[in-house]
Formats: structure tokens, C-alpha cells, sequence
């Protein structure tokens, strides 16, 4: 499957940084994984980091996202410094300047319908009919499982349910760890299409994923990471190449 077209490859409207990873180091305990990672992420486009199994991409989105402390560098978003060693920014904080997480087990609450999955997204100011509205015009397939529990629900769906919970908080900055784990190539297709839609509409996105190409085809920008570093950064369609010589000797 090839999914770049260099020719209808989108372009990011404006050259904003949104997001910046200078020089970033993180550590669980006294062991370091990422040893010193730079990466600069357009506003309103779509940025795929991709990488073997372990190489640290997961872990940067929870420096990101406030999750794990740096012990070096810094992250800023829109030009301000809200990640530096010893200070992470509180998720308040964060959550004002509108960054999202959905972490790889997606974050979504099994024994819960649908819509109460949404209900639940009501404290960042919306009212449940407005959230519903959003998620079913993205998502007609949730709307005809409105009343279904979310654990039921198959992946492709459980993954429009945690997106459509994450457009509840009109994200800025939507951070998505391995969007399309264990789904149907032709799902993973319709979600990173809606992936695209949402940067259309000013959304900044950052996606990690280990084998997925199918993003290569709405993202703007790409990047390498192996062992804890950026080894490559570049256009989606000359990083594909890239893409086995950075696998070789890693897991596939
Ligand atoms: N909670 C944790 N505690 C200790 N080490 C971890 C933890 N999470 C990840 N690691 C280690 O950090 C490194 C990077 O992991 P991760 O960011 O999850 O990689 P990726 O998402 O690219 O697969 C790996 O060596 C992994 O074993
Ligand atoms: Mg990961």
C-alpha cells in the first residue's frame, strides 16, 4: 500500500510554531530514553513521528502532555516555555492552552454508553447535544450506537469515541499515540481522513505511530525517532524511504 502522493500531499496553511521539543531529555527513574529530541510542529498541520517499538514516542507525547517531568531541554507551545526540567506545567494549564492527549488504550470508559462517554466531556463548557452534534456529524457510526456500552463498541469505533470526547475540548494541540493499533487498514484510512478534516480546521495534530503509513498521506511533516532520538526529520513522501533502514535490526 503506498499512501503518499507527493503531488496532492497537503500543505500546512501558516508557519507558526505550535509546538516545539528543543533539545528534550526524559527519564523514568535514572534511566534516561530520550536523549536530547528536537522537533518543531506547524500550526494547523498534521506531524507523524514514527519509530520502531520503544524508541520513546509515547514518551514524549507524556512530556508533552505533562505527564513525566523533563530532566533537560524544554517544550514550548505557541512560543511559550511550559516544560523545563523540574517544572511541568499543571494540567490546568495546559488544558487552558487546549492540549489533548489520547493515550494508546484510548482513555474511553468501557461500561459506559456512547453518550454518557460524551455526558462526561460536559466540564469543558459545551452542553451534551452540542458534544453529540460534533461527534455524530464526524462520526454518523456512533450516532447509531448512541446507547451502546463503549467496551462493545469495535476499535474503529472505540477510536472515533475517543476523538470525538477530545474535539469536545475544542483542542488546540491534539496529541494521538498509535491511532491505528490493531485495526482494518481501510478504518485506520476513515479516521486519519477525519484526522486531516480537523486540521483543516486549525487543529494542530501530532501523531505517533510504529507501523502505520497511512498517516504518511495527511501529514504535512514527519520525523524518525530510534532510541531516544530524532534520526530523521522531512516531507512524509522522502521519510517512507527512510522508513526500513530505520526498522532494520529493530523489530520487524
Ligand atoms: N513507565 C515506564 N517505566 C520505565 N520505563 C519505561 C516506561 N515506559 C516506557 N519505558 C521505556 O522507555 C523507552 C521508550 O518507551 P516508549 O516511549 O513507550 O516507546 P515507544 O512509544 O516508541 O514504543 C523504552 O525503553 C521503554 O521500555
Ligand atoms: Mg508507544
Amino acid at each position: 500500500m503506498t499512501a503518499v502522493n507527493a503531488t496532492t500531499q497537503p500543505q500546512a496553511p501558516s508557519a507558526q510554531p505550535m509546538l516545539e521539543f528543543d533539545n528534550v531529555r526524559a527519564a523514568y527513574g535514572s534511566i534516561e530514553v530520550i536523549h536530547g529530541a528536537s522537533l518543531t510542529i506547524q500550526e494547523g498541520s498534521v506531524f507523524a513521528l514514527l519509530g520502531p517499538n520503544g524508541a520513546g514516542k509515547s514518551t514524549m507525547l507524556k512530556v508533552c502532555a505533562g505527564l513525566l517531568p523533563l530532566t533537560g531541554g524544554e517544550v514550548r507551545i505557541a512560543g511559550v516555555p511550559v516544560h523545563r526540567p523540574s517544572q511541568v506545567a499543571v494540567a490546568d494549564d495546559l488544558a487552558r492552552r487546549g492540549v489533548c492527549l489520547i493515550p494508546e488504550g484510548k482513555g474511553i470508559f468501557p461500561n459506559l454508553s456512547v453518550k454518557d462517554n460524551l455526558k462526561m466531556m460536559t466540564n469543558a463548557g459545551k452542553t451534551v447535544s452540542q458534544i453529540e452534534d460534533v461527534a455524530y456529524s464526524q462520526f454518523p457510526r456512533l450516532g447509531e450506537r448512541r446507547r451502546q456500552m463503549a467496551g462493545t463498541l469495535s476499535g474503529g469505533e472505540q477510536q472515533m469515541l475517543a476523538m470525538s470526547r477530545a474535539l469536545a475540548t475544542d483542542p488546540a494541540l491534539l496529541l494521538l499515540d498509535e491511532l491505528s493499533m490493531g485495526l482494518a487498514p481501510i478504518i485506520v484510512q476513515d479516521l486519519y481522513q477525519a484526522v486531516g478534516q480537523l486540521a483543516k480546521l486549525g487543529v494542530t495534530i501530532l501523531v505517533v505511530e510504529q507501523f502505520a503509513r497511512t498517516v504518511l498521506g495527511v501529514a504535512n511533516r514527519a520525523a524518525i525517532m530510534v532510541s531516544g532520538q530524532v534520526s530523521k526529520v522531512g516531507d512524509p513522501a522522502e521519510l517512507e524511504h527512510e522508513l526500513e533502514a530505520a526498522y532494520l535490526g529493530g523489530e520487524l
